[in-house]
């Protein structure tokens, strides 16, 4: 009787901070190259991967690379964000695009006054001439003002 209280006991504990964990979105999910574990090409990660949101993860970084005409994702390219513009300053971060054309990270940025992000495709580097607060590039990289896209 007494080791199967005892078993209870552990095993409760350990679902409760299960769950506590995954109600703080503790899990930490970084993109990489090749890899297909992610989803939703083209959407909002952000809507479902922040604080108390269904997804798994609270990603800082994320996103969706095209290709030029939009005709399908750019898989296996990379996104930077430097302090200043056209890749000077410093680099802060380093975010890979996966098998499937997505980009995300879980690890804390210090986003400073702006950062300013780069998309390094296989031909070619391009720079957004503006600085950033967030990682949440479709909040502006919409079908409205235009999707991220590299050659
Ligand atoms: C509509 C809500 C929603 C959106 C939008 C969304 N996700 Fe998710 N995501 C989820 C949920 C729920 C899970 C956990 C269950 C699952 O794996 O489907 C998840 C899981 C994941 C995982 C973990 C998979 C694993 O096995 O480790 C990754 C990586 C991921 N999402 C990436 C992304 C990326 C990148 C985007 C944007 C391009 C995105 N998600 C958009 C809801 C969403
Ligand atoms: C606050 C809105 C906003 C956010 C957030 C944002 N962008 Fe931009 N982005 C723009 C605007 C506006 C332009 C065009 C003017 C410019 O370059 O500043 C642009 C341009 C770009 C360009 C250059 C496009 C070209 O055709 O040369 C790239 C690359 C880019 N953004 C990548 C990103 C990435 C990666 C993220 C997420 C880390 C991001 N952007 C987040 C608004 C935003």
């Amino acid at each position: 009787m007494k080791t199967k209280h005892i078993l209870i006991l552990i095993i409760s504990t350990f679902t409760i901070l299960a769950i506590s964990c995954k109600k703080e979105g503790n899990e930490t999910k970084i993109s990489k190259y090749k890899k297909k574990k992610s989803h939703n090409s083209g959407q909002n990660c952000m809507n479902c991967h922040n604080v108390g949101g269904s997804g798994e993860g609270v990603f800082k970084i994320a996103g969706t690379i095209y290709n030029e005409g939009f005709t399908a994702t750019l898989p296996n390219t990379t996104v930077k964000l430097y302090t200043a513009p056209n890749g000077g300053g410093s680099l802060v971060a380093t975010v890979k695009v996966d098998g499937l054309g997505n980009f995300y990270t879980t690890e804390k940025v210090d986003f400073g006054d702006g950062l300013y992000p780069a998309v390094i495709g296989n031909q070619t580097t391009k720079y957004m001439n503006s600085s950033v607060q967030s990682g949440a590039c479709y909040s502006c990289h919409n079908s409205i003002t235009g999707k991220i896209w590299a050659k």
